[in-house]
């Protein structure tokens, strides 16, 4: 975990709430936390779920691994050290996003259960919802579909560590939802989110 290192800052609050906000956007800010395997589809169903929410008047947004990485976290890698750091980040800003009233969805791969786990604390002490969707393919599903060819590649040992293939990936112990995406279309991953987000009245029926 990282620690303070700044010293001499003082907490500024600010003269409009969270509940002010989340009357004006009529919904919950919350995190909606895809994890899963290289190809295992957390990206489909994140920016379908976000499409589907915004059609119906939702401000939803999806902060990306892919994405994120080629500009908040363009200074971080695939070693364990910058893992930790890319989902350190990502759980402060999913925390900011949430806090502002916004349904937000990521996608990454956050591997480690620890930085998951920190990233619900994070959330939790804030008193933010914080749903945690384990995007279940085994790496044989995955690699079959392989849309950008890392699975080839990392098997051929031209990406080294490599999620699935040399690299661990840990299973959430007790995710929210589990979305079997060898099992189910993406049409049906998406709704047992919304499914969740209505049986907790984030959105409205
Ligand atoms: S995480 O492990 O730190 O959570 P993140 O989700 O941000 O990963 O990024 C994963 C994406 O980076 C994959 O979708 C893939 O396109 C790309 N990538 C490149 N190298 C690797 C690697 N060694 N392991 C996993 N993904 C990689």
């Amino acid at each position: 975990m990282s620690h303070q290192k700044a010293t001499n800052i003082t907490w500024h609050h600010g003269h409009v709430d969270r509940a002010a906000r989340e009357s004006l956007l009529r919904q919950r800010g919350c995190t909606i936390w895809f994890t899963g395997l290289p190809s295992s589809g957390k990206s489909t169903l994140a920016f379908t779920l976000e499409h589907w929410l915004v059609e119906r008047g939702h401000l939803s947004y999806v902060l990306d691994g892919d994405n994120i990485r080629h500009g908040l976290n363009k200074n971080l890698g695939f070693s364990p050290d910058d893992r930790v750091e890319n989902i350190r980040r990502i759980g402060e800003v999913a925390k900011l996003f949430a806090d502002a009233g916004v349904i937000t969805c990521t996608s990454f791969i956050s591997p480690y259960r620890a930085d998951r786990d920190q990233a619900r604390q994070v959330h939790e002490a804030a008193g933010l919802p914080f749903i945690e969707v384990f995007v279940k393919a085994s790496v044989e599903v995955c690699e079959t579909r392989d849309p950008k060819g890392l699975y080839r590649k990392a098997k051929a040992g031209e990406i080294k560590e490599f999620t699935g293939v040399s690299a661990p990936y840990e299973e959430p112990l007790r995710p929210e939802l589990v979305i079997d995406t060898g099992e189910l279309s993406v049409d049906a991953g998406v709704q047992v989110v919304i499914e969740e987000l209505r049986r907790r009245s984030f959105i409205g029926a």
